[in-house]
């Protein structure tokens, strides 16, 4: 059952000295792949090692997901209930466990993978009940004289084998957005994790697959890169890719995937408005939150403010004092809010986003600086609406200020962006509340609390390059659901 993990999977292990040493799962035969080195971003140190899957292997992965969907298929939902509500109480037992697997492999902070973890068992409950309200619906086929005498209705079945492939900033909880609703649908899955933490993932899925609830060879996981991804997103054996993760691959998924379903949950450049009735202390302890926590590398993470004149030089102030408390560093620390981002590489990046935005005239007022893959919380004012910083999803700790005169501004500046994930607005006037909710483009609106606002149970996911569909677990049912129409003369 799921055999790619134990065949394929190398593993380290003994969290008490903060590293993970050999030790050879299950598996009985050696398996002579290239190997896979996770290094923490922090420490630099190795956590994990894996042996990278060949294309014939998720070749192998997909013949295996088929034929177990024959069994997925007819199982018992109550099983499948029972099944998804056993890995959360599991998961609730090894809970701490679980936040130290995704500080060692992605270095976020520690009280931050804390408060994953929860959201996955909440998510994960939330799954469970979801499969109690699978619903169909009746049809009137005879409100039409040609439909006399018959009774219609639908019902949703499992679509089929689903590939899910996810990222690295949430990779636990990313991972139970897709597994879990594919699963409890009747489906079975091949998760490609993301190669920056193949051990989180690995040690997720063993949960489902130890269960004493689990239906054989449900779930297979496969490590690799761009070819293994390749080869299960065109393969003809999934009937739905769910994907997590940048603009540029979900469009090379798209093009590739032939006639299928396509979930994409993409990125964006989400933005708030603060108008001048808000709450300021409030908006500017949120936003704080919302532009830093997990060093940017959120989808929706606060990347633009759009800030009314008349209270923005008050904002900036307050906006800085925030950021000021926020505490930078070792991510293994319970105080530690911003730890480094995933690589050296994503944050020379983003500093040479600041320094040509700081060329093109916007000044820094907090932050700017870089030690390794280590960029302070920054703050930019004075940003135009031309500069990369503004225009492209930054994801790291960077957020920019942006004067305006009116809502009327605000809205046009936000709205002229190709992404729209999440937005939000900090006002007290009802009226504008009214029309931010009918205004703003993008698949979520947030009203006195910052776009980077998610919870489980919501429908999630963005307009235009932002993505295709929604997640959170009812409505990733119903996008690894095919609707079955029934009539009867
Ligand atoms: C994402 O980065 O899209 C996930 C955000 C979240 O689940 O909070």
């Amino acid at each position: 059952m799921g055999l790619i993990p134990e065949k394929f999977l190398e593993i380290f292990e003994k969290l008490g000295k903060k590293e993970l040493i050999a030790k050879k799962l299950i598996g009985s035969n050696e398996y002579e792949g290239e190997l896979g080195e996770i290094i923490n971003p922090y420490t630099k140190e190795v956590t994990t090692k894996y042996v990278k899957c060949s294309v014939e292997d998720a070749k192998e992965a997909l013949n295996v997901a088929k034929a177990a969907f024959e069994n997925t298929k007819k199982s018992p939902l109550s099983q499948r209930i029972a099944w998804i509500n056993d890995v959360a109480d599991k998961l609730e037992e090894r809970k701490e466990e679980f936040a130290k697997f995704i500080t060692l492999e992605v270095a976020k902070p520690i009280s931050q993978a804390k408060v994953e973890v929860q959201r996955c068992i909440e998510n994960l409950r939330i799954c469970a009940a979801e499969g109690y309200h699978i619903l169909g619906e009746t049809i009137p086929t005879d409100a039409t004289p040609s439909g006399a005498k018959t009774t219609s209705f639908y019902k949703r079945v499992p679509a089929g084998v689903v590939v899910a492939i996810t990222p690295f900033n949430f990779p636990l909880n990313l991972v139970a957005h897709k597994i879990a609703p594919a699963l409890i649908a009747g489906n079975s899955v091949v998760l490609k994790p993301t190669p920056e933490a193949p051990y989180t993932a690995y040690a997720f899925a063993k949960l489902f697959i130890d269960s004493e609830y689990a239906i054989k060879d449900a779930l297979s996981v496969v490590y690799g890169d761009a070819d293994v991804g390749s080869t299960l997103v065109t393969s003809s054996i999934p009937r739905v890719i769910s994907f997590t993760g940048s603009v540029p691959v979900g469009k090379i998924i798209t093009q590739n995937a032939g006639i299928k379903k396509v979930a994409l949950e993409l990125g964006g450049n989400a933005a708030t408005f603060v108008e001048s009735t808000a709450d300021l202390d409030w908006a500017a302890q949120r936003c704080a939150i919302g532009a830093f926590a997990n060093s940017g590398q959120v989808c929706i993470s606060l990347q633009r403010i759009y800030v009314d004149e008349k209270i923005y030089d008050e904002f900036a102030e307050k906006l800085g004092k925030e950021s000021s408390k926020l505490k930078v560093g070792n991510p293994f620390e319970e105080d530690t809010f911003m730890g480094p981002l995933i690589n050296e590489d994503a944050a020379i990046r983003a500093e040479n986003w600041i320094k040509s935005a700081v060329k093109e005239g916007a000044r820094i007022i907090a932050g700017g600086k870089r030690e390794g893959n280590i960029l302070e919380p920054t703050i930019l004012a004075d940003v135009t609406d031309d500069m990369k910083i503004v225009c492209e999803e930054v994801f790291a700790p960077i957020v920019s200020l942006v004067k305006v005169k009116s809502y009327e501004e605000a809205l046009e500046k936000m709205n002229n962006s190709p992404y729209g994930l999440q937005y939000s607005m900090f006002s007290n006037r009802i009226d504008l509340m009214q029309k931010a909710i009918d205004d703003f483009e993008a698949g979520g609106v947030i009203i006195n609390d910052i776009p980077t606002l998610r919870f489980d149970i919501q429908p999630y996911g963005g307009v235009k390059l932002s993505g295709i569909g929604r997640e959170g677990p009812r409505y990733a049912i119903e996008e690894m659901t095919e609707i079955k129409t029934i009539i009867i003369r």
